[in-house]
């Protein structure tokens, strides 16, 4: 049984009124218990409206979605359930931060799950620790920190609940390149540590195609390709066609093998490349 299952879930903003529009169709998802999933596509293929389904945030116009099995939907208490199980960290999360301290921030989540003070803290530390926050930052404002260590601080919040499916709604989205590497390298940690599940949603290719160990690439509110990060970048030309791109050493490999050089096209990875460029050049050495 998969920990987390859509079937056939579609739903429909503004049913009934001139504004309607479907913005997921018959999806069909499954999540097993310690995947990393990314949730790839374009903007406005529906991705930020399947998550809202995850944690029950959104109801379904039509299908249901199953946590260990149970519609989450089925009672006001499976409902509530889904809420703490599954923890739902939306796009641009610093936004959202209000209260006066860091500390006060990110215990909020596990203050709502009726935890003791000395519980709430335990939780609080070990999320702090997965985004690096600091000691001292506790007794901060929010306020006082760049948009890094804001969004860092909004993520500890989701993490501290200890969900078990943590969900990251573009978690890397608007931040530099060294800021972005240090937030996907954090949620990476946090799943090599704790071995909870991970979805993150994403609308690029190279955020994810090195953590990922599943991917689900979103068209038109409908998933297009499931896979491994492999099996999905092997169809390049489909990720192009639905306006995604494939990462950029992929995208080298590809033009080699148009240029006639006998390459592997299923790269992704930096050590990868490495070891497929270091085949092709002893290759040549010895055919020489
Ligand atoms: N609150 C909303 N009201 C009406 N339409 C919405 C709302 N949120 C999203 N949509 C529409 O639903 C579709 C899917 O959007 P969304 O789930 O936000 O996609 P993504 O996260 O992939 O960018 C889009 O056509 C979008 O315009
Ligand atoms: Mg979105």
């Amino acid at each position: 049984m998969a920990l987390l299952e859509t079937q056939n879930l579609t739903y429909i903003y503004g049913e009934g009124t001139p504004f309607r529009i479907a913005a997921l169709q018959d999806v069909n998802l499954s999540v097993e218990k310690g995947e990393l999933v990314g949730i790839i596509g374009h903007t406005g293929s529906g991705k930020s409206t399947l998550v809202q389904h995850l944690n029950g945030l959104l109801k379904p116009t039509e299908g249901k979605v199953l946590l260990n099995g149970e519609d989450i939907h089925a009672s006001k208490s499976a409902t509530r359930a889904a809420r703490f199980k599954v923890g739902l960290c939306f796009q641009y999360p610093e936004y959202q931060l209000f209260e006066s301290t860091v500390y006060k921030d990110i215990s909020f989540g596990p203050r709502n799950m009726g935890l003791t003070d000395a519980e709430i803290r335990e939780h609080v530390l070990r999320a702090a620790e997965f985004v690096g926050i600091k000691k001292e930052w506790m007794e901060k404002s929010p306020f006082d920190l760049s948009g890094g260590e804001k969004r860092r601080v909004a993520i500890a919040g989701v993490m501290a609940m200890e969900p078990e499916i943590l969900i990251l709604d573009e978690p890397a989205a608007g931040l530099d390149p060294r800021g972005r590497a240090r937030v996907l390298g954090m949620i990476e940690n946090y799943r090599l540590s704790t071995g909870k599940t991970v979805i993150i949603v994403s609308h690029s290719m190279d955020d994810i195609a090195e953590i990922a160990s599943k991917v689900v690439v979103m068209q038109n509110g409908a998933p297009v390709l499931t896979g491994t990060v492999g099996e999905v970048f092997k169809s390049a030309e489909k990720l192009v066609s639905v306006g995604l791109d494939v990462p950029q050493l992929t995208r080298v490999f590809l033009r080699l093998k148009a240029a006639g050089v006998d390459v592997r096209t299923d790269i992704y990875t930096l050590p990868e490349a490495k070891r497929e460029l270091l085949r092709l050049m002893q290759e040549r050495g010895r055919a020489q």
